[in-house]
């Protein structure tokens, strides 16, 4: 971490989580970047308080996320975390929800996130240091009916922060998908319903207000501070989880729903060996491997490593690179094998 005040930059602090967040970072000794679509709704408090620096940022405009960003670090001279905290709901079944909705929904929730991710990740790799924190929802596992589109921008978030995560991890780069269950914010009335409902999902309707009214009613909706604190106490901790589950709305249900994915998943393994390959016909590169010489495996295993990586980056691998690997391969097998190779990776070309 620096030296100096963390920086952060939060999106969408007009209201909810966001707002909340300015508080209590810039309680934590932080400086803020808060950001909001429309100043006017600013808590009026932010003005007064020397570790929030108000900013107008509309996550769908990837030129004012740059901009924005560009600004801050020329200002403070790092930005430590980003906080992906705007989004909202579109809801209505599949069919009720129009085309433009659907994609402003992916434009703001999943988009939003990835001009801003854009804009910060070549600062952080220079730092060789930072914090994304991408809120995406247990919505993105309870694959909620009615919100089709809102918990498939989520799924997308956390997949994306799953695999940026694997990306940036080594360059000092921590990333942190937040998946809240529920929280008495501004979400609600946020939330957009569709232009026409159509009555053939009424009882879908019914089933949705039934499972809102046993999961947000019953159970309670979280405490919004203490989800906050959360969040803020696992903000720049090395061990900070990938996954932070923030809140006990849904928790039961999204674990019904990964513990189904599993079952299916181990329910089809014997079905879905048989698009294996037949023995004869095995992979050439584990071929190879299998038929190296003696004592040669961590070699060989080097050279078509770098072999595929090659592959991944210019669709090429030279025959001389591949002859390297023949050499490698006992002599008895080598023609076999180089013939396959070759023709195989040719073929890939
Ligand atoms: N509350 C929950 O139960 C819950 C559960 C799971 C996940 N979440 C997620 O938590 C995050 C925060 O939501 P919240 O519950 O705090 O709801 P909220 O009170 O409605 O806050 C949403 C914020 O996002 C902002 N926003 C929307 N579109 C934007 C855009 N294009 N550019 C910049 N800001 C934009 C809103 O600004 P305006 O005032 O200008 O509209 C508002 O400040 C969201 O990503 C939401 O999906 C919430």
């Amino acid at each position: 971490m620096s030296k100096e005040q963390p920086v952060i930059l939060i999106t969408g602090t007009s209201t909810g989580f966001g707002r909340e967040a300015v508080h209590q970072y810039a309680a934590a000794g932080y400086t803020v970047i808060a950001t909001m679509r429309n100043l006017a709704k600013a808590d009026p408090s932010f003005k007064d308080n020397p570790n929030i620096d108000l900013a107008k940022l509309d996550i769908t405009d990837k030129e004012n996320a740059t901009a924005l960003v560009a600004k801050v670090v020329a200002k403070y001279g790092h930005l430590d975390v980003l906080y992906n905290n705007a989004g909202y709901n579109e809801s209505g079944a599949f069919e009720e929800v129009a085309d433009d909705a659907a994609r402003r929904e992916m434009e703001t929730n999943f988009w939003g996130p990835v001009n801003m991710i854009r804009a910060v990740l070549p600062i952080m790799r220079q730092q060789h240091h930072g914090h994304i924190l991408n809120t995406s929802s247990m919505a993105a596992y309870l694959n909620l009916p009615l919100m089709t589109f809102y918990s498939a921008s989520k799924a997308a978030v956390t997949s994306m922060s799953d695999t940026l995560h694997k990306e940036v991890s080594g360059l000092g780069i921590q990333v942190t998908d937040i998946e809240p269950g529920g929280f008495n914010t501004n979400f609600g009335v946020n939330s957009k319903l569709p232009a026409h409902q159509l009555p053939d999902y009424a009882p879908v309707y019914q089933r949705s207000a039934e499972f809102n009214a046993r999961v947000f009613i019953e159970a309670g909706l979280g405490d919004l501070k203490k989800a906050v604190a959360l969040i803020v106490r696992e903000t720049l901790n090395p061990d900070a989880p990938l996954h932070l589950v923030v809140g006990m709305q849904g928790y039961d249900d999204a674990r019904a729903y990964l513990e189904q994915l599993i079952g299916e998943y181990d329910g089809q393994v014997e079905l879905t060996k048989t698009t294996d390959p037949e023995p004869d016909e095995v992979n050439v590169f584990k071929y190879i491997y299998q038929h190296a010489a003696a004592g040669k495996q961590a070699q060989l295993k080097e050279l078509l490593v770098q072999d595929i990586m090659k592959f991944q980056t210019n669709g090429k691998i030279a025959d001389a690179d591949l002859l390297a690997v023949m050499q490698l391969v006992a002599p008895d097998a080598q023609q076999d094998v180089q013939q396959r190779l070759v023709t195989t990776i040719h073929g890939a070309n």
